[in-house]
Parts: C-alpha cells; sequence; structure tokens
C-alpha cells in the first residue's frame, strides 16, 4: 500500500469531483488516500509523509487557481523528488481543436513553477450556468458556443459536463501503476491478469 495526497484547486467544484474520482480509483487498489483542496492545506500537513502526490487545477480566464501554484512552488523540490502527477481541467480540454491551448496553460505553469510532474493528465470541465450568476452565465455562453460548437447535451438544469469520466479513471490507474512500480508494490491482481 502506498499513501498519496491529492491536492487540488476548484473554482466550481468540478476538479474537486475529480479529485474525488481519482482518489476513489486510488482507494480501490488498496492505497491510503488524503484530498485537500489547495486553499484549506493545513500547516500541520507534511508532504514526506506520503510516497506519491497528485495536484490538479482548473482554468479560469487562462489562469489555475493561485492556492495550487503557491502549493506547487512553495513545496517544489519535495515535490520533484517523489512520484508525482498533474491534472488540469479546463474548457480547451472538451473542445475539439482545443489540445494546445490546454498543453500552453500546463507548458506556463511548467515554466512559472519550475514543477515537471511525472504524469499529466488533461480533462474537459464542466459549465455549471445554475450556478453562475446573470453576467457570467452570458458571458460563458458565448464563449462555450465559441469554442465548443457541439457541446454534449444539458442536465436537467441546463449545466453541460464536458468531463470523459473513463479517461480519469484511466489516469488515476496509469499513476497508480507508475508509483507501485517505483516502490516496488505488486499491482492489485486484476492489472496482474490484464497483463497476462
Ligand atoms: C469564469 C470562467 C472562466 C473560464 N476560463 C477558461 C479559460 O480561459 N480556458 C478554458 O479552457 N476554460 C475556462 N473555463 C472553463 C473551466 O475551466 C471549467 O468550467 C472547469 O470545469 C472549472 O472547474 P472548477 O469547477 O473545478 O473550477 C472558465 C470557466 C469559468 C466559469
Amino acid at each position: 500500500m502506498a499513501s498519496f495526497l491529492v491536492c487540488y484547486g476548484t473554482g466550481e467544484g468540478q476538479t474537486a469531483t475529480i479529485a474525488t474520482r481519482i482518489a476513489d480509483v486510488l482507494g480501490e487498489r488498496g492505497h491510503d488516500v488524503t484530498t485537500v483542496d489547495a486553499s484549506e492545506v493545513p500547516p500541520t500537513l507534511e508532504l514526506d509523509d506520503f510516497d506519491a502526490v497528485l495536484v490538479g487545477a482548473s482554468i479560469h480566464v487562462g489562469k489555475h487557481q493561485p492556492s495550487v501554484r503557491e502549493f506547487v512552488s512553495s513545496n517544489r523540490e519535495t515535490l520533484s523528488a517523489m512520484p508525482s502527477a498533474f491534472f488540469q481541467v479546463s474548457l480547451s480540454s472538451g473542445a475539439e481543436g482545443g489540445e494546445a491551448q490546454a498543453a500552453g496553460y500546463v507548458e506556463s505553469f511548467v515554466e512559472d513553477t519550475g514543477w515537471h510532474p511525472d504524469r499529466i493528465g488533461l480533462f474537459g470541465g464542466a459549465l455549471r450556468y445554475s450556478e453562475y450568476g446573470f453576467l457570467k452565465r452570458l458571458l460563458m455562453k458565448q464563449l462555450a458556443k465559441r469554442t465548443v460548437p457541439e457541446q454534449p447535451a444539458p442536465d436537467p438544469s441546463g449545466d453541460v459536463e464536458f468531463t470523459e469520466w473513463d479517461e480519469v479513471e484511466a489516469f488515476a490507474a496509469d499513476v497508480a501503476a507508475f508509483v507501485e512500480g517505483r516502490l516496488g508494490i505488486a499491482p492489485p491482481a486484476d492489472d496482474r491478469d490484464e497483463d497476462g
């Protein structure tokens, strides 16, 4: 068993939900997982207490949450010395042709923080129109129409989700396998069967 920290930043909750799904996948593989919002990291939290760290952030107006940037910058050396992964949630990753934009956000993040994660996951986010105020709803509808002409069907509240949950689960399994390999931990029986 390995111990994982999943530290995330979120605006309207989609990255928090993705962090929880990642934690569930790691937990199902028998690992011990702590999830924490980057804006509420307890002062007693020590990265050295964990075997591996995943950091997640969403994009708002081209930027990741300042709390996540701060967390990574101030822990860069420790993060660089342990297995680590980064996941990013954005509208660009849910848009056809948005890959370069999404990759550009990661590139800036790596450049600014100096942290080179071992694994990177890029996920489409969600547009929670029902939770936005009037102006934000109007602006986001216009932005979405421009950037994602073919959108998934909205849920009954009018919200639209672009997250591909099987991609999230595959990313979590890949990070787990990588960490298990680094620590010399046997993978779950299911994975061993698949490998033949
Ligand atoms: C005000 C606002 C600005 C946004 N700006 C961008 C952006 O510049 N680029 C992008 O790809 N996605 C953008 N998005 C989409 C968000 O990344 C997406 O809604 C994501 O699911 C937010 O995750 P969160 O709820 O964890 O913050 C924006 C969303 C909002 C509400």
